[in-house]
């Protein structure tokens, strides 16, 4: 399902009518911008006023696409998703809920035929250690923006990034891809999955998780803002935070920061 099926790009443009049509069944009244090109969606959706939709908005590209850590996001013009969504805040505890975001774009990439991701905590989606997607959260007084990159139809192979090794679902499969189904189903999972973490928290996804983590018993690096902590990563707890033990044996929980393995290779 999504995928064209041919070896010769022809390009379908985000479609707005065809967009809206397959996200009729979502829950939540929504509306959804689409720009041929803005700075970043994530920015448009924290400046846009605050009302009574789930705001969705997505590019065909992005001047000023932006990364976790202050980076740049690469974002070739009707070749990738760059997509965010706005969604109103129904729990005080968030954490976990960027590694839920994580599973359910698992999810998606799966039922079109994606095998063999991982996830790096808490929310880089690796193929056979490869970047394929990024995800940025950010969150506004009662909201919170969930911009989420997925490589989709770049040929990686003949475009590489400088600075990381990165991949794209066309460099996996060899087919092109209709990007209006992929954000579709997106969208309708995270209604699912949004709906499932305010109820029950991170905890419900805890089986999920183990199946995609690609740190857990590994010798491992975490840099956060202002300090960088080395050790053997135990996994995540219920919290989602990741759990590392460190020569000395002692235990710290992290809520954040970027893992590398001691080999670097990702
Ligand atoms: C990462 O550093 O891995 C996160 C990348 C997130 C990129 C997406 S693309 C759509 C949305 N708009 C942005 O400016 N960034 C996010």
């Amino acid at each position: 399902m999504g995928s064209l099926d041919q070896q010769s790009p022809s390009v379908i443009l985000l479609d707005k009518e065809s967009l809206e049509k397959q996200l009729a069944p979502l829950k939540t009244p929504f509306q959804l911008t689409i720009f041929s090109s803005i700075d970043s969606t994530n920015r448009y959706l924290k400046n846009l006023p605050i009302d009574q939709y789930m705001h969705i908005c997505c590019a065909e590209t992005q001047t000023q696409g932006r990364g976790r850590f202050g980076r740049y996001w690469h974002s070739p013009y009707a070749e990738n998703i760059y997509c965010s969504s706005r969604w109103p805040i129904s729990s005080s505890n968030l954490s976990g809920l960027s590694l839920v975001v994580s599973l359910a774009l698992i999810d998606v990439l799966q039922s079109l035929g994606i095998e063999d991701l991982e996830i790096k905590w808490p929310n880089d989606l690796l193929w056979r250690t490869k970047k394929l997607s990024g995800i940025l959260i950010e969150i506004l007084e009662n909201t919170l923006v969930i911009g989420i990159g997925i490589n989709v139809n770049s040929n990686t192979l003949d475009n590489p990034l400088p600075d990381r090794l990165w991949c794209s679902l066309f460099e996996i499969s060899g087919k092109y891809f209709d990007r209006n189904v992929i954000i579709a189903l997106l969208i309708l999972k995270l209604e699912q999955y949004l709906e499932q973490f305010n109820h029950h928290g991170f905890a419900a996804f805890m089986e999920q998780w183990q199946q995609y983590d690609c740190l857990k018993g590994k010798i491992i690096k975490i840099n956060q803002t202002s300090s960088t902590i080395s050790g053997t990563c135990l996994g995540v707890n219920l919290t989602g935070e990741l759990i590392i033990e460190d020569e000395q044996k002692n235990i710290h929980y992290l809520g954040s920061g970027e893992a590398s393995f001691s080999a670097n290779i990702a």
